[in-house]
Formats: structure tokens, sequence, C-alpha cells
């Protein structure tokens, strides 16, 4: 199966994946192995919905490898927060149910920890109807991912726990899911703003971090609570929220390094990592690898060199399923994820640069980290290889990140 771009069905492309109803994904809009009606197509724009899974012959293989059963665990962890979102836009002071979100992300990592596909970013929800609900959903999973690659790393920064609790990311999940629940009451003039914002508005939308700890805190333990608050501060110490000396009552710096609590640092990466490859009233969403790029280069300072390493193996430039051009005019699908080349996977050749379509895909898999004279150039008709530049860059010399 392919990841085909909505804009790019074409008649006689059949589902390979249902495609769920986007404010009851239990329900889907179109069941598996349907041909997708083209009078569909503005439909799904509408909805947010951006890409969907096709049939392909030759690629069948990758529907084992997208598990079925992860779109099913991200649609659960979506309801629970859509319902208490919902309730708590309909009152402010309404209660959460905070067992629910405990529980479904402690079922969540479970489930990680025991799926057979390798850690990485497989698939995330589309913005569906809400892009907030989805969001927070989204960078649960990605931090999650993130975490679990991490490994050594937790143990040394959670010292004050066992190595086996300094690995159970539950915490991290929920924390994530909670991060940006104040922003339920951000007013959307502010929150959809295009273009720049006023000190006063930015102001108000920071405030999110503090107000939302105030409103999580003494409810889920503090591990998770500490995300909320300080998911927007940066490695080099230019985040948000300052700090109040308790004595003093003066203005403290935000925090910087390491004294940033871990799960606050992978939060950080993981939320910007989403919004920007996330469809947004103001922004259409921008290519993984793309955003990529710029977390490597406009981003420099904001992120732990340590974690950054992780997320750039966990999280492909090209998602596998993804169609793209190579350099020398031939089409190809993304089938696997190369972390220490990740902007060279191995594809398999789907059509050939006289325009020759390939029979058996298999036949004919390149692995692109083997070959030097050849790239990927474009996807879905943008050229790529800006972008793919300081990341060969850093795949030659890790130290130059
Ligand atoms: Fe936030
Ligand atoms: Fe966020």
């Amino acid at each position: 199966m392919l990841r085909v771009p909505v804009h790019k069905i074409q008649p006689g492309m059949f589902l390979a994946r249902p495609i769920p109803m986007p404010n009851d994904p239990y329900r889907f809009l179109l069941q598996r192995d349907r041909e997708i009606p083209l009078d569909l197509v503005p439909r799904l724009k509408q909805l947010g919905i951006l890409e969907v899974w096709v049939r392909h012959r030759g690629l069948e293989f990758l529907e084992d490898i997208i598990d079925e059963n992860l779109g099913e665990h991200q649609r659960e962890i979506y309801i629970g927060v859509r319902e208490n979102f919902e309730n708590l836009m309909r009152d402010i002071t309404a209660k959460l149910d905070f067992s629910y979100f405990q529980s479904s992300i402690s079922n969540f990592f479970s489930y990680l920890k025991s799926s057979s596909g390798s850690n990485i970013l497989l698939q995330k929800l589309d913005a569906f109807d809400n892009y907030l609900l989805s969001h927070s959903a989204n960078i649960s999973y990605l931090a999650l991912l993130v975490g679990m690659n991490l490994d050594r790393y937790l143990i040394d920064e959670r010292r004050f726990k066992s190595a086996r609790e300094a690995k159970e990311l539950h915490l991290l999940g929920l924390g994530c899911l909670l991060h940006d629940i104040r922003k339920i009451q951000v007013p959307k003039a502010i929150l959809h703003k295009p273009g720049h914002l006023t000190n006063d508005e930015m102001e108000v939308i920071r405030r999110h971090t503090t107000y939302g700890y105030e409103m999580v805190k003494g409810h889920i333990p503090a591990t998770a609570a500490q995300i909320v608050l300080n998911h927007h501060q940066r490695w080099d110490g230019k985040g948000y929220p300052s700090r109040i000396d308790s004595l003093s009552g003066e203005e403290l710096p935000p925090l910087a390094e390491r004294q940033i609590p871990i799960f606050s640092r992978i939060a950080m990466m993981a939320d910007i990592y989403d919004a920007a490859t996330s469809e947004r009233c103001y922004n259409n969403a921008k290519l993984p690898v793309r955003v990529l790029h710029e977390m490597r280069t406009t981003c420099r300072g904001f992120f732990d060199p340590v974690i950054e390493t992780a997320f750039y193996g966990t999280v492909p430039p090209f998602p596998i399923g993804q169609v793209v051009e190579l350099s020398d005019k031939s089409t190809a699908a993304v089938v696997d994820f190369n972390t220490d080349f990740p902007v060279s996977p191995k594809v398999q050749c789907l059509r050939r640069p006289n325009g020759e379509v390939v029979k058996n895909p298999a036949l004919e898999e390149i692995d692109l980290s083997l070959h030097y004279d050849l790239e990927i150039a474009s996807v879905d008709g943008q050229d790529v290889r800006e972008w793919t530049a300081s990341q060969i860059t850093a795949e030659l010399d890790p130290m130059l990140v």
C-alpha cells in the first residue's frame, strides 16, 4: 500500500485502510477495499484529511509494517481527549476524567512496548476537525516513541528512579496529552491569528503553560504536570515561562539545559514537529523532510542534543509508504527507514526514468544509502534537495548537528 495525498487521488484507486469519520473516529467515511470516488475528494480536504492509504500491487507487505492496531489505539486516545476537552469548552470548571487519561495512555504505552514494529513514527492522526485534539494525541505518541529510544539517557537523567522505573514513560504520554489544555480558553481570534502577534497577545498565549499547570496540579503526578508548565522551555534558556522567586517575589530567568525536566525537553521537540507538520487554519502542513531541516537549522539551540539525536532516529524525513521522485527521474515508494542515513531510505521502484511501470517493485529495491549518485529529488512536486542537504551533512558528521 502507498500513502497518497488527497489531491492525487485518481479513478481506480482502492483503499488499503478505511478512512475514519472526523468527528467520530470509530466510524468510517469509506471502508477498506472500496474504490475512492472522486467526488469524495473535496470533502476529505475540507475535513483536514491529508492523505489516504491506497492498495498497490507488490507493496502489500507494508500493510503488515503499518500495524492497524496503532490507528485504533490513536483513535481511542483521541476520543478520550475529545470528550474531556469538549466538556471543558462548555464549562471551564468541568471536572476532567484524569483516570481515563491515565489508563488510556498506559494501555497505549504497553502496546508500543510490545508492538513488533521498530520505534519509528509510522502515522500521525490527521487534524480531523479539531487541531488541538489531534495535536495532543499526536505529541503523546511521538514523545513516547522518542522516549523509548533514549534508554540509557533516561536512566542517567532520572537517577532518583530505579532503572526500570526511569524507563516508565506513561507520565510522559499523560503530560503531553494535557500539555496545551489551557489553550481551550485562549480566544480563537488570537489562537488562529495569521501573521505576527502583539506582545499582549503573545502574553495571553504564553499563559497557557502556567494556567494549565494550575489546572492539572494535584490531579495528576507532578512529573506529568511539569510538562504542562515547561513544554516551551528551550535548552538555551530562551523559552518560557519565567519563574518567580518564592522568597523575594523577583522574576527569575526561565529554566535552561538540564534544569528542564527531561520529559519536558522531549515534549518540546515533539510539540514543534507536530505543529509544523499539521494542517492549521493559517498554515498548510509542511513535509516532514522540510520540518526536520528547519528544526536542525532555524531552531538551533532549542533542543537537548541527546534528545535531538534520538528524535532524528525516530522521525523519518520520508515516511514509509510515501511516493518520491528520484534524481534519475524514476518514481519510487519508501519502504524502510534508515536510522543512520535518514534522507537515504530503502525504496522500491514504481516507474522507471522512461515512464515504464515496474511490475514487481520488490525486485527493484534500492538502498539509497549505498548509491551516492542517486537521491530523492522531490515529493509531490516539491523539490526537497535544499532540505535534505542539511541532513546529509549531519549524517556524515553528527558533531556538526
Ligand atoms: Fe504549548
Ligand atoms: Fe502544543
